[in-house]
């Protein structure tokens, strides 16, 4: 069987990729190690982040990324930040929130593999058109940037296949347990980006502020919407948030999948429960369909 086409472009060992969820290096290496592709959110000043990728790489040796939301700065500071990465050797940059043209290009030129995050299918089409190496395609239920459109996981993951059959396409969110890896893969995905479900976990802690996690683990299926704006991140709702913290003031970015999430635990705890036992649950879906396939043709 051919490798999978997520892990062959950036040369990691599961098709795990995570989103930029922080600038602070830690829990990409954390990812990185774990076999995953850990992530540095390029939002510090630029030596800042110069150092954060020298930190990345004093805890772990493996490929990593480094996510550029084109919504925060100009074009021009945005290319100041992809000189840093070029400088640096930086081996993939993800970029989110904006127009893939900007940098695409120039990253390429220089070696480096792109993603591009994507809302909807002409969103796609455009990354496809800039020269990307592969598309994230963020639905709806995601913790992150979603456009105005509303596009669900089920029609946007099929939707992007269709229009783009032979590019790496990950799924971003929505997953935080094998049945949600395996239903993505049967849409259509060959990976997935991870948020909410690596914000809470032990190697995080340090990441983010104490309220983060208590929303997270206190979430149900109401306890989110999107935010105002054009990128219209999906965050905490303010009613959760007094019930939960008493207070209205304080909220999180998190995706739907919070309802799923009930502990802290490590990022190898993550990836085992991603994969272990999926196999065992694909083939009993199969099952499930040969049966249903069978219907009508007995005698
Ligand atoms: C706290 C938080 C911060 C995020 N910040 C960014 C960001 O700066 N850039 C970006 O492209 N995505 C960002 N995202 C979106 C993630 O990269 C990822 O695509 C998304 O969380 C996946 O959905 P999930 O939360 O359902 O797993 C953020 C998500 C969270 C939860």
């Amino acid at each position: 069987m051919s490798e999978n086409p997520v892990c062959a472009l950036f040369g990691i060992q599961y098709p795990l990729v995570m989103g930029g969820i922080t600038p602070k290096p830690e829990l990409g290496a954390a990812v990185s190690n774990a076999g995953g592709l850990g992530c540095i959110e390029g939002i510090a000043p630029l030596e800042t982040m110069r150092e954060q990728i020298r930190t990345f790489r004093e805890l772990s040796d493996k490929p990593f990324s480094i996510n550029f939301p084109m919504a925060m700065g100009s074009p021009d500071q945005v290319q100041e930040r992809a000189k840093i990465v070029i400088e640096e050797k930086v081996p993939v940059v993800i970029t989110s929130a904006g127009s893939p043209k900007i940098l695409t290009g120039m990253l390429k030129e220089h070696g480096i593999i792109v993603a591009h995050v994507v809302a909807g299918i002409s969103h796609a089409n455009k990354a496809a058109e800039a020269g990307v190496d592969a598309i994230i395609a963020e639905p709806t239920e995601s913790g992150g940037y979603r456009g105005v459109n509303e596009i669900s996981m089920m029609v946007l993951i099929p939707a992007v296949r269709r229009a783009l059959p032979n590019l790496p396409l990950i799924a971003a969110g929505t997953v935080a347990d094998r049945a949600g890896m395996v239903a993505v893969m049967a849409l259509g995905a060959d990976g997935v980006q991870l948020g909410t479900r690596l914000v809470a976990t032990q190697e995080a802690k340090n990441s983010y502020p104490e309220h983060v996690n208590k929303l997270i683990l206190a979430a149900d299926d109401t306890s989110t919407m999107s935010a105002d704006g054009r990128i219209r991140p999906r965050i905490s709702k303010p009613e959760f948030a007094e019930a939960v913290l008493g207070t209205k003031s304080k909220r999180t970015q998190m995706g739907q999948v919070a309802a799923l999430i009930d502990e802290i635990v490590t990022v190898d705890q993550v990836f085992a429960e991603l994969f272990q036992g999926g196999e065992q649950l694909a083939e009993d879906v199969a099952a499930r369909m040969k049966q249903l396939s069978q219907v009508g043709q007995t005698t």
